[in-house]
C-alpha cells in the first residue's frame, strides 16, 4: 500500500472512531433533568451579549451553579444573516464580540452554553431557521463551542417531524461536540411516542405564563398557567427516563405569581422529572425566589438517578397527591392544593396503599413505615401516625420519605 492511501485510511479511520466516541458522548448526555437558564420567559427578543455574560456571572454569586444549575440558553433572536456561504452569523449589534467569544466567556465560569434554533426556514422570532442547513449550524455550533441546542417548531408547513428532528440529531452527532438536544415542538405530533432515541427531552405543551390555572389564547396557539400544563401530562410519565424527559417548559418561578405557587410549580416540574430551566431575571430575583430555585432537598429529588417521572396517586379533587419512587427505596409524596382556599387534609398512610404499574414499585404502608421529612420546612415524622395536613391556597407539601432500618 503506498503511503498516501494508508495516511487517508488512517485520517477515516479517525474519523469515523472520533464520530463513534461523539455519537456515545451524545448518548451518555441529560442522564438526569438538565438545569440552567433560559432568555426567553423574562426577555425574549431583548437580549445581547452583556446580559448573557451577567446571567453566567449570577449563577455562580447566587450559588445556583453549586446547586446544580449548569446551562446558559441563549433562545430566539441570537441570529443575524447567513454569510455567503450560508454560514449562520451572529447579531453585530447585539453580539459584537461573536458567539464564540460568549461560549469561552460562559465556559470560564465553570457553565455551559445552550443556542436556539428552528426545524424550519425561519424561527418564531423571524430569524433564519435551520431547514436545509442543518449540519452546517450543527457544525457552526460546535466550532462555537455550544453544548446545547433548543430546536423548535415554527414555520414547518408540511415537514415530518419526526424526520426532521432526526436530520438535527444526526448532524449533532457528527458535528464533533456533544450537545444536548432539546425537542420543542410543543407535543403537537406525540413527540412521547418517537423521540426518545432523538432528542433528551421534548416539550409536551405550548408556551407556559406565570399564571397559576390560565389559559391565553394568541389566535391559532395558547399559553398555559401552572396547573394547566400539570394537567396536560397525563398519560405521558411512561415515556420518560434518562436520556428522553418530558419537558414542561421553562419555568416562570419569580416571574410574578405569589410565593406559594412559585413553590408548588417548582415542586411540580421537580417530582415530575421535567427539566429544570429558570425563566426570571437571575440578577435581580428575590431571596425568596433564590430560595426556591436552590432547594437542594427539590433538586435531589427532580436528580434522583432512577429517573422516574411522579405518578399521580390519589386524587381527592382539590388536594391531589403524588409520589415518586427514587434510589435506595426512598419516595417523594406531593400534596397539592389546587384550590384558592387553604385545606385541612387527613392523610391516612395504612389506609393507602401505592402500586406503580409502570416502575413496577409497590407500598403496603400498613406492613412498611417510613421515616419522611418535609423538603420545605425542614420537619420529621413517621408514617405509622396519620399525618394532619393544612395546606395554604395553591401551596404544596412535599415530603421525602426513607424507609426504616
Ligand atoms: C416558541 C417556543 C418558546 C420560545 C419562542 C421563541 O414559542 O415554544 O419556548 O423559544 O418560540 O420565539
Amino acid at each position: 500500500m503506498n503511503k498516501k492511501i494508508s495516511l487517508l485510511l488512517a485520517l477515516c479511520a479517525s474519523f469515523l472512531l472520533g464520530a463513534q466516541a461523539h455519537a456515545q458522548k451524545f448518548d451518555e448526555l441529560g442522564k438526569t433533568p438538565q438545569m440552567g437558564w433560559n432568555s426567553w420567559n423574562t426577555f425574549a427578543c431583548e437580549i445581547n451579549e452583556q446580559m448573557i455574560r451577567d446571567m453566567a456571572d449570577t449563577m455562580v454569586k447566587t450559588g445556583m451553579k453549586d446547586a446544580g444549575y449548569n446551562y446558559i440558553n441563549i433562545d430566539d433572536c441570537w441570529h443575524g444573516t447567513r454569510d455567503k456561504n450560508g454560514f449562520i452569523q451572529a447579531d453585530k449589534t447585539h453580539f459584537p464580540s461573536g458567539i464564540k467569544a460568549l461560549a469561552d466567556y460562559v465556559h470560564s465560569k465553570g457553565l455551559k452554553i445552550g443556542i436556539y434554533s428552528d426545524a424550519g426556514s425561519k424561527t418564531c422570532g423571524g430569524r433564519p431557521g435551520s431547514r436545509g442547513h442543518e449540519y452546517q449550524d450543527a457544525i457552526t455550533y460546535a466550532s462555537w463551542g455550544i453544548d446545547y441546542v433548543k430546536y423548535d417548531w415554527c414555520d414547518t408547513k408540511d415537514i415530518n417531524p419526526k424526520a426532521a428532528y432526526t436530520t438535527m440529531r444526526d448532524a449533532i452527532k457528527s458535528a464533533g461536540r456533544p450537545m444536548l438536544f432539546s425537542i420543542c415542538e410543543w407535543g403537537d405530533n406525540k413527540p412521547w411516542e418517537w423521540a426518545t432515541d432523538i432528542g433528551h427531552s421534548w416539550r409536551t405543551t405550548g408556551d407556559i405564563d406565570p399564571c397559576w390555572n390560565c389559559e391565553h389564547s394568541h389566535g391559532s396557539w395558547s399559553s398555559w398557567g401552572v396547573l394547566r400544563i400539570l394537567d396536560k401530562q397525563e398519560g405521558l410519565r411512561k415515556y420518560a427516563g434518562p436520556g428522553h424527559w418530558n419537558d414542561m417548559d421553562m419555568m416562570e418561578v419569580g416571574n410574578g405569581m405569589s410565593e406559594a405557587e412559585d413553590r408548588s410549580h417548582f415542586s411540580l416540574w421537580a417530582i415530575m422529572t421535567s427539566p429544570l430551566i429558570t425563566g426570571n431575571d437571575l440578577r435581580s430575583m428575590s431571596d425568596t425566589t433564590r430560595k426556591i430555585l436552590t432547594n437542594k432537598e427539590m433538586i435531589a429529588i427532580n436528580q434522583d438517578p432512577l429517573g422516574i417521572q411522579a405518578l399521580k396517586w390519589i386524587d381527592d379533587g382539590d388536594v391531589e397527591i403524588f409520589i415518586k419512587p427514587m434510589d435506595k427505596g426512598d419516595y417523594a409524596v406531593l400534596f397539592l392544593n389546587r384550590s384558592d382556599n387553604e385545606k385541612t387534609y387527613v392523610h391516612d398512610w395504612a389506609f393507602n396503599e401505592m402500586k406503580d404499574d409502570i416502575s413496577k414499585h409497590q407500598i403496603d404502608f400498613s406492613k412498611e413505615s417510613f421515616n419522611f421529612r418535609n423538603v420545605w420546612t425542614g420537619a420529621t415524622g413517621d408514617t405509622k401516625a396519620k399525618l394532619n395536613l393544612s395546606i395554604p391556597a395553591h401551596d404544596v407539601v412535599v415530603l421525602r420519605l426513607t424507609p426504616k432500618k
